[in-house]
């Protein structure tokens, strides 16, 4: 007791005396309340970080370095945010992604750091394997050729992280995802980042986690990246927070778009049969970025997968049998000029029954009048 007392007049004796000195001699000093807590990786402070210390931390941190994937670099507060994000997220529904893996690093520290195998999510890991592009290689040069069975190693003992080779954004449309609960980007490449996080939005469940790793660090095209990031932000009418470690950081607080909508992509996306239209699949993509109090109703929704499902079963060349028949189709009476114009062209019969002579429905190729002008 005796002691606390004493040891509060030395410090505030302490205060009166030195506190008019400036802050950088104290630091210099190295004095009590200005002790150096953390300085590393660009970011210096004297607040309390005692998560350094703790055990868990403590090991998840030695296999993030013992991958080698941030070449030697401590880093230690960045992963701190990492592992933060990734045990809030774990309750959150949905799957982990990470955009920018490099030699797993980051991806193996989550894993152990929230006992991964036991949460029954998938945890993807989106990465070239193979460095930047030819076009992008002047940003960052890895130098470890091809990485991808060295980082599949690194998961042998858990069977739900799964490596998705290929450049972002491309390889995104080859895999189905379903909602996200933890996303973390970490490329630094410009586009890529910023497509990342525009394909992933409508996927993440309300209270999912944006961990961007390049938001505010100071590499080479960080403004590039972080005016990228802005205008999404924007858009979304959502606030990335900076963190002092050059990450940034979003919480999404709207629900995902609606999972009959997901279910109906990942319906096309893994039918053999069907692909996309490139300009569709940009169509596809401004529509899941849009504000949800703008998104369509189930009625639109169920009418799209009817047409798809008639255009795949029924072909092309039947549309107007098909799906323009969904849309404002009506009957036309036998005194309609349409129909008495077809009567006077074609046998009776096969206007009625609306098939060829064949009995076969009328395709554009096989109606007599094909080709036929006015
Ligand atoms: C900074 S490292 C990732 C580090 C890792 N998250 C960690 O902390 O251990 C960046 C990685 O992003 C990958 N990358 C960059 N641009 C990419 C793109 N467009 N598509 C796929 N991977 C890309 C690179 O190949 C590299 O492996």
């Amino acid at each position: 007791m005796m002691k606390d007392w004493i040891k509060g007049v030395m410090k505030r004796l302490f205060v009166l005396v030195f506190s008019p000195l400036p802050k950088d001699v104290l630091r210099a000093m190295n004095l009590p309340d200005y002790k150096t807590s953390y300085n590393e990786d660009g970011l210096y402070t004297n607040h309390n970080c005692d998560f350094l210390k703790d055990a868990r931390f403590q090991e998840a941190y030695a296999r993030f370095m013992d991958t080698g994937s941030s070449q030697g670099w401590d880093m230690r507060w960045r992963l701190h945010t990492l592992l933060w994000a990734a045990s809030v997220s774990q309750h959150v529904e949905g799957d982990f992604v990470e955009c920018g893996t490099y030699l797993g690093g980051s991806a193996r520290a989550i894993v152990d750091y929230v006992d991964f195998n036991r949460l029954g999510k998938d945890f993807f890991l989106v990465d070239s394997f193979q460095g930047l592009s030819e076009e992008h290689r002047h940003l960052h040069d890895y130098k470890e050729g091809d990485y991808f069975d060295r980082v599949r190693s690194l998961f042998v003992d858990h069977p739900r992280v799964k490596l998705v080779k290929g450049f972002v954004p491309d390889v995104l449309n080859t895999r189905t995802f379903g909602p996200v609960s933890l996303l973390h980007i970490d490329m630094g490449v410009a586009e890529a980042e910023v497509a990342a996080l525009r394909f992933f939005w409508s996927r993440l469940s309300k209270g999912a986690i944006v961990v961007l790793s390049y938001y505010a660090y100071p590499v080479r095209n960080w403004k590039e990246i972080k005016a990228g990031y802005d205008a999404f932000a924007r858009d979304q009418g959502v606030e990335i927070c900076y963190f002092p470690t050059g990450q940034g950081l979003i919480v999404k607080v709207s629900e995902p778009a609606t999972g009959r909508l997901l279910e109906w992509e990942k319906g096309m996306t893994s039918n053999p049969v069907i692909s996309l239209d490139p300009e569709l699949n940009v169509m596809l993509e401004a529509y899941r970025v849009s504000d949800p109090t703008f998104a369509s109703s189930r009625y639109w929704e169920v009418l799209s997968r009817k047409n798809v499902e008639q255009l795949d079963t029924e072909g092309f060349e039947n549309f107007k049998q098909t799906v323009a028949m969904n849309y404002f189709t009506f009957l036309v009476k036998v005194r309609d000029p349409y129909m008495q114009f077809l009567i006077r062209s074609l046998p009776a019969i096969e206007v009625v029954s609306g098939r060829d002579k064949w009995g076969q429905k009328w395709s554009s190729e096989s109606i007599p009048l094909w080709g036929w002008r006015c």
